[in-house]
């Protein structure tokens, strides 16, 4: 996790590498740091806590200079404190260093270097990074690039670095392997982040550094690419980049969560334009066209992915099993990896990522590859490095999500997964044509429909209201809503800190019932087309109990109105593309109920957007 940042040339680099910080706290938020190249020498600031934080600490420097580097941190070694903050200084004060990353080995290059007469100042892997890099620039007597290139043949794990030497205070070496790092190039300037939001005003030319590669940055210079291993030279590939920077901003919105949130009509209508042509009865994906035989002589498909894009590999399972007829199996991607599973090359695996760059979720791609399986990868972030490992793919077209908690990442990746379950049963002659396009046809109006759910907006915070003290919930639902029920409660733990439980409703009565009392609020997702009766009873026997019903319901739903403390409704639809509505209103409650308790909604505690460590 973490997020890096670093800017040469001729601006002030302080506010590009604090605003850059901002963009990219969704990395990790538990301290920051900034180091600055006045011309003569470094001046470092670093503070527990947020960017704000850093940017009112920071005064105590002198704040000059057109060269820095900054960090945004989740503590992997050491606890998050001012000390353990990035930069490191290496022990003669001339190389500064942030990090991206964990160094497996750390302890028994810190037990060499301390035999050396090194001295430690923090708990944590990357100043032994930076100390090492010092010690091989020493004992080699090489410039900066050649040490850091030597000193990272000797490391295992994971990183993107950037690292400054007074000695050399033209250039800013990187390095990336695991976590990800691009360079924006502008005009006799360079930028370094995690991911390009930080310099999208700056220049929309990219390039992202692939896995062992590093790159000497040097003002008035081009790119020097190298690979790690052996030194060698690599070409830069310069990715002319699409994002906007009203795309990165709060546009108005108390929060990204909410702006997310009511984003999701334009992200699933963007995901499915130029794929669904409704009018002429077709899905076109180029990944699945060019791979179809692949997909078609499936053995099954494997979905491999974590946390809420897992819970959209779940709803896919139903999808592809229902419509297309292939055998799915969903898997943790942390579990998969571990457990020696059975792999052939008749199996498809698909992994789902939002950032692209979960590390579990890619470790279980390289497994997969290994075993000569074909990797099919559903991501949001363009470039990133799931986007890069898999064999073919197709982009979610949600924009960049920067709360936290997932929202539009979530419905996209389902309108994504249905479009490709859309074109397979066609392909397999799965569907009369009637039924196709009547798929195809209502698959378009979920946008509208999805509209329509968000006008529940101002009762669902009045429902918030009722529950916000609660301090425990379950959430229920069948079939393809069970899925839904997951996330609903994962979105309400996660926010809001309740303690909150994802069942398929008939699973109640083998265990969960036992909970339910008059304090028990339980959000039963009851939508007339998918089990309607079943999870009617189901609400029956919660009642008897005395637990509290609110139920998201299908529009003009009268039974369940009469059994239930509250309702809120969603527009009808086929059964399959009910997730797509069903999940807005629980996404809204756990936003208002988070915002009630005062917590943090879009950096809620001990998380972080992108999860690059094991
Ligand atoms: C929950 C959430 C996480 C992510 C998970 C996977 O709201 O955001 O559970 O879904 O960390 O992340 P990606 O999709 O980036 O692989």
């Amino acid at each position: 996790m973490c997020g890096i940042v670093g800017y040469i040339g001729h601006r002030d680099a302080f506010p590009i590498v604090i605003k850059g910080l901002q963009r990219l706290e969704y990395r990790g938020y538990d301290s920051a740091g900034i180091a600055l190249y006045d011309g003569n020498k470094i001046n470092l600031s670093k503070t527990k806590g947020k960017v704000e934080d850093l940017k009112n600490k920071a005064k105590e420097i002198s704040l000059e200079g057109s060269i820095g580097i900054g960090h945004t941190r989740w503590a992997t070694h050491g606890v998050p404190n001012d000390v353990n903050s990035h930069p490191h200084y290496s022990n003669s004060g001339n190389l500064v260093i942030i990090h991206n990353g964990i160094i497996e080995n750390y302890e028994a290059i810190k037990q060499e270097l301390t035999k050396r007469g090194y001295v430690f100042k923090s708990d944590t892997d990357t100043e032994v990074l930076v100390n090492l890099i010092e010690e091989v620039k020493k004992t080699e007597d090489v410039k900066l690039g050649k040490a850091v290139q030597i000193a990272l043949n000797q490391v295992v794990g994971a990183y993107a670095i950037a690292v400054f030497d007074v000695e050399k205070p033209d250039e800013i070496v990187v390095a990336k392997l695991g976590s990800p790092l691009a360079i924006g190039i502008g005009n006799n300037e360079f930028f370094i982040a995690s991911d390009a939001s930080p310099f999208i005003e700056f220049t929309n030319n990219a390039v992202y550094l692939e896995d062992e590669e590093m790159a000497i940055i040097r003002l008035g210079k081009e790119i020097k690419l190298r690979k790690i291993k052996d030194d060698s030279v690599a070409y830069p590939r310069i990715l002319e980049l699409q994002m906007n920077l009203e795309e990165i901003e709060k546009g108005g919105y108390d929060h990204f969560m909410l702006k997310e949130i009511y984003e999701q009509p334009r992200a699933i209508k963007d995901t499915y334009r130029g794929r669904l042509l409704a009018d002429q009865g077709l899905v076109k994906m180029s990944g699945i066209e060019q791979n179809m035989e692949k997909f078609i002589n499936a053995n099954r498909i494997i979905i491999v992915a974590c946390g809420t894009s897992w819970h959209a590999g779940l709803v896919a399972e139903y999808i592809f099993e229902d419509l297309a007829r292939i055998p799915v199996e969903v898997e943790y991607a942390s579990e998969f990896r571990y457990r020696n599973p059975v792999i052939t090359d008749k199996d498809v695996l698909i992994a789902i990522s939002q950032s692209g760059e979960t590390a579990d979720t890619l470790a279980a791609i390289k497994l997969a590859k290994e075993k000569g399986a074909f990797v099919f990868g559903v991501c949001n972030v363009v470039g990133s490095s799931i986007a890069r490992e898999t064999d073919a793919g197709a982009y979610t077209h949600a924009g960049p999500e920067i709360g936290v908690a997932s929202t539009k990442a979530f419905t996209t990746q389902i309108t994504v997964l249905t479009l490709m379950a859309l074109r397979l049963a066609k392909a397999k002659g799965e569907f009369s044509e009637t039924k196709y396009r009547e798929y195809l046809t209502e698959l378009e109006t979920i946008p509208s429909k999805v509209e329509k759910s968000l006008e529940s907006n101002a009762l669902i915070e009045i429902i918030a209201d009722v529950y916000k003290d609660s301090t425990n919930c379950l959430y229920l639902g069948r079939g393809y809503n069970f899925p839904v029920a997951l996330e609903g409660a994962l979105k309400l733990k996660e926010i809001s800190y309740i303690h909150a439980e994802g069942y398929p409703a008939a699973e109640m009565k083998h265990g969960p019932i036992a909970l339910i009392d008059e304090h028990m609020p339980v959000f039963v997702i009851a939508t007339k087309k998918g089990h309607y009766e079943k999870v009617v009873s189901n609400i029956q026997e919660i009642k008897s109990r005395k637990g509290k019903i609110i139920a998201i319901v299908t529009e003009g739903d009268e039974q369940v109105r009469d059994l239930a403390d509250h309702v809120i409704e969603v527009p009808e639809t086929l059964e399959s593309l009910t997730p797509l509505l069903t999940t807005i209103p629980l996404q809204l409650l756990s936003y208002h109920i988070a915002v009630m308790r005062g917590c943090n909604v879009d950096q809620p505690r001990n998380l972080a957007k992108s999860v690059t460590v094991e």
